[in-house]
């Protein structure tokens, strides 16, 4: 029996592994211009953090974390044998909370520092139901901001995700920018509550798990998959509405960022991202794929408290996280072509085996010299030697046979012009060199 990937995840073979080291790239550099670094952090964290961090109520943390007890005794277990809290592990679901568990634990911002700007990439984890741009392993590129709650990191990030869609190529037509605010622990609560009631007077109307919602946290029935909670949650008191004074000046502020920046977004008060930690600003950047709980490719949003949620002092926060699958998706629906990355510049080809030695050598020293070579491993026909230069996307195929050999040269044919003409080996890097640059 052929052994697949486990249901929701997928193998990324090689061309497209190597568009994500691309992509990680092109976001390493359009963050980079805006101070950014790179953090690392485990991709199982302990249970507690995500519990404490993203909060129980959530879907993510209710339902979709896959969680391990370390070193468990099977039996122990089956027999209802206590666990540690120390024990329980969980594969990330997502990268913030582990980010600000290092800030926190590594002391990343020291009183009157500077603020600590982190972007991070890798495989993120949600036992979610698979379907197309729904995986239950998925790779995020998601950055975060740490020890400001001023509002120029929030409009800076989210001019800095949208300069990295438009520089992958999408179409600035094809995306929608949806920003709101949560408000903060003193305006929310009475929000909370207005929605609470406004809940119970709909009760009807709403799914089984809105029930629950509408006791724990209410505000997530704004995320409700249902349709039926969907079209009463539409009617549901507007956060906007319930803002302080402080919460409406910083989102104001925000607003008159992007304003100024000339980059358009929709204010969309139902907007209130899937996870616990948010205060003040959240955004997240849709597309229109006719399915409302795929259509993000990106999103984020502030978080001022939960850096003491962790055990850490007051830390203002702002983050965002945007999905590689989905955004591919996205640029895929949108058109946008991604020629399959060259493998090899210069292809080593021989006439006869009595050149392989002589070959071996070239391809080496071009190796040396910088320059992507190849040749052949398999004893072919000098014919499908350049069939293979051409599936490798060579630019040059270097020919050696015994004319070649005797006179120290080799037949350099350009593929894309078929022009061929006789370079000293001793000069074949240099030539090979030259022509990479005005290509
Ligand atoms: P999130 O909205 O849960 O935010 O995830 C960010 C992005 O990850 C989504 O917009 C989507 O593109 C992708 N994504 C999420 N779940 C899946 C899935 N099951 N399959 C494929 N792609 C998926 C966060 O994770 C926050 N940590 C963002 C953040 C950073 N907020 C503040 N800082």
């Amino acid at each position: 029996m052929v052994m697949h990937a486990p249901e929701g995840t997928r193998d990324l073979l090689p061309d497209e592994a190597l568009f994500w080291e691309e992509f990680k790239r092109t976001a390493a550099e359009v963050f980079g211009r805006c101070g950014y670094v790179p953090l690392d952090t485990p991709i199982i964290e302990q249970t507690e953090l995500f519990v404490r961090g993203i909060g129980e109520a959530t879907d993510v943390v209710g339902k979709e974390m896959f969680t391990a007890i370390s070193g468990a005794n099977l039996a122990t277990l089956l027999e209802g044998g206590s666990i540690k809290n120390k024990s329980r592990l969980s594969l990330r679901p997502e990268g913030t909370a582990g980010v600000v568990r290092a800030v926190v634990q590594h002391d990343l911002v020291p009183q009157g520092a500077p603020p600590a700007k982190l972007m991070y990439a890798g495989p993120m984890f949600r036992a979610e139901r698979p379907q197309r741009g729904r995986q239950r392993q998925f790779n995020q590129v998601g950055i975060e901001c740490l020890g400001t709650d001023d509002p120029t990191v929030d409009a800076e990030a989210i001019i800095m995700l949208m300069r990295f869609y438009a520089t992958m190529g999408m179409p600035a037509d094809a995306m929608r920018l949806l920003v709101n605010s949560m408000g903060c622990e003193a305006c929310r609560p009475a929000y909370r509550d207005a929605v609470r009631a406004y809940m119970e007077q709909h009760a009807e109307g709403l799914c089984e798990d809105c029930h629950r919602r509408m006791e724990t946290n209410p505000l997530r029935a704004f995320d409700c998959k249902n349709e039926g909670c969907a079209a009463v949650m539409a009617g549901a008191p507007k956060i906007t509405d319930h803002l302080c004074e402080d919460c409406q000046a910083h989102y104001g502020q925000v607003k008159a960022l992007l304003d100024g920046a000339g980059v358009s977004y929709h204010e969309d008060a139902a907007l209130v991202r899937g996870l616990d930690y948010y205060t003040r600003t959240v955004f997240e950047v849709q597309v229109d794929n006719g399915k409302r709980s795929q259509s993000a490719i990106g999103g984020g949003g502030r978080y001022d408290k939960l850096a003491e949620e962790v055990g850490g002092r007051p830390t203002p926060g702002f983050g965002f996280a945007l999905g590689y699958e989905r955004t591919m998706l996205a640029l895929q629906e949108a058109g946008v072509e991604f020629p399959a990355a060259r493998r090899c510049d210069a292809f080593v080809a021989c006439v006869d085996d009595a050149a392989r030695p002589q070959a071996f050598a070239v391809v080496e020293q071009l190796r040396e010299a910088g320059i992507k070579a190849d040749m052949d491993h398999q004893h072919r026909s000098l014919k499908s030697q350049f069939k293979l230069a051409d599936k490798l996307g060579a630019r040059s195929v270097a020919v050696l046979g015994p004319d070649e050999l005797a006179a120290g040269v080799a037949n350099l044919r350009n593929m894309a012009t078929h022009e061929e003409r006789r370079v000293a080996l001793s000069a074949l890097a240099g030539e090979l060199a030259v022509e990479r640059s005005e290509n």
